[in-house]
């Protein structure tokens, strides 16, 4: 049986050299309060990438100053991000994996001095600050943000931008009937509500023509929020406008109890796969090599994503592997001693 973990996927004009991807997972260490990369964010991934994932999300980072969750995350929006974005790209492509960027803006979640943005003047939480509902200006420049990190991005010499729309941030709150009271052309309807993401979309793909994903909240987890169905129509919508990928997280919305345990999100990813038939990446909760293998051998998924488990154990891959009684290649340098 051929081991599917360690198979290559190929994806527009990149291969990657293996199914494992580490999620994006934010750092909170920019202590210089800049956005700029700094020595921590070059090791840490890199060694993720040593440990041999296929695929190196990095975690999300802001397309502008405002759309930061905190002051010391990884920011795109600026040329002066360049730099340090170029280096930690030609440090992790040394070693033998891919990369991509996770383009994000925090809206409503924004916990930040100052004026946040979001579709609808609503606070996520009691003490949490309430957003501006944002007006056509706002939207225009926010759109116009992505774009530039996209460009950005690109420059810096990523594999894969992915879009993050999943975890109650700004493009998630437009698509959620919960979070979106809106009353002009990007309220009310589904449609309407997908507009600012399709926008958002279209506007990385005019200068961005490598793989894109985008990261998606499957489930509100409220009867009156977005269930999995909505997202199988928003995937074909997402498909048909060049999205290679859906990545399907789920919550974080609104304030919700969710219980999770081992996979508890692949029913989204294979539901997303089927019924849109697109690429789509797994994530939550997959610590095994034998879970991981499961969800590609049973087609449910194309990639895994994973999170808490390489920050726990960078070289995951090597545990998955002997796992799987797969013969995976060491890093050049440790040839004698893997
Ligand atoms: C995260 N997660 C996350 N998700 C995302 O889309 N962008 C991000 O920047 C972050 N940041 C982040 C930081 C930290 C420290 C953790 C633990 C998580 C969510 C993450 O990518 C993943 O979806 C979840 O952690 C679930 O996967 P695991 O950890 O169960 O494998």
């Amino acid at each position: 049986m051929t081991i599917k973990l360690f198979e290559p996927l190929e994806i527009k004009n990149i291969t990657l050299k293996n199914r494992i991807v580490m999620s994006p997972m934010c750092m909170y260490s920019c202590h210089l309060e800049d956005g700029k990369v700094e020595d921590w964010h070059l090791v840490h991934y890199t060694s993720r990438a040593v440990g041999q994932a296929g695929l190196i999300m990095v975690e999300a980072t802001a397309v502008s100053p405002e759309g930061r969750i905190s002051p010391r995350d990884l920011g795109i929006w600026d040329d002066s991000h360049i730099e340090g974005l170029k280096k930690l790209v030609k440090m992790v492509k040394a070693q033998g994996a891919s990369i991509g960027i996770q383009l994000a803006h925090a809206g409503r979640k924004a916990m930040l001095e100052g004026e946040i943005l979001a579709p609808s003047a609503i606070a996520y939480k009691e003490g949490m600050k309430t957003p501006k509902e944002m007006d056509g200006e706002d939207i225009h420049s926010i759109i116009s943000a992505f774009g530039k990190a996209a460009e950005r991005a690109k420059e810096a010499g990523f594999d894969v931008i992915e879009i993050h729309s999943a975890h109650g941030y700004l493009l998630n709150e437009f698509l959620s009937p919960l979070t979106n009271k809106r009353l002009d052309q990007y309220g009310g309807s589904f449609a309407n509500r997908y507009r600012f993401l399709s926008e958002v979309m279209a506007t990385v793909k005019s200068v961005w023509d490598g793989p894109l994903f985008v990261r998606i909240s499957a489930s509100d987890y409220h009867p009156d929020g977005l269930q999995v169905s909505d997202y199988v129509t928003m995937a074909r919508w997402m498909k048909d406008e060049g999205v290679d990928l859906i990545d399907c997280s789920s919550g974080a919305v609104v304030p919700a109890k969710i219980k999770p345990f081992p996979g508890y999100q692949v029913a989204f990813a294979e539901q997303i796969k089927k019924e849109a038939d697109i690429l789509t990446g797994a994530v939550g909760l997959i610590t095994a090599g034998i879970q991981a293998e499961e969800i590609l051998q049973n087609g449910r998924a194309d990639l895994v994503f994973l999170g808490r488990v390489l920050l726990r154990d960078p070289y995951w891959p090597r545990t998955a592997a002997r796992e799987l009684g797969y013969d995976l290649s060491p890093p050049t340098p440790y040839e004698r001693g893997w």
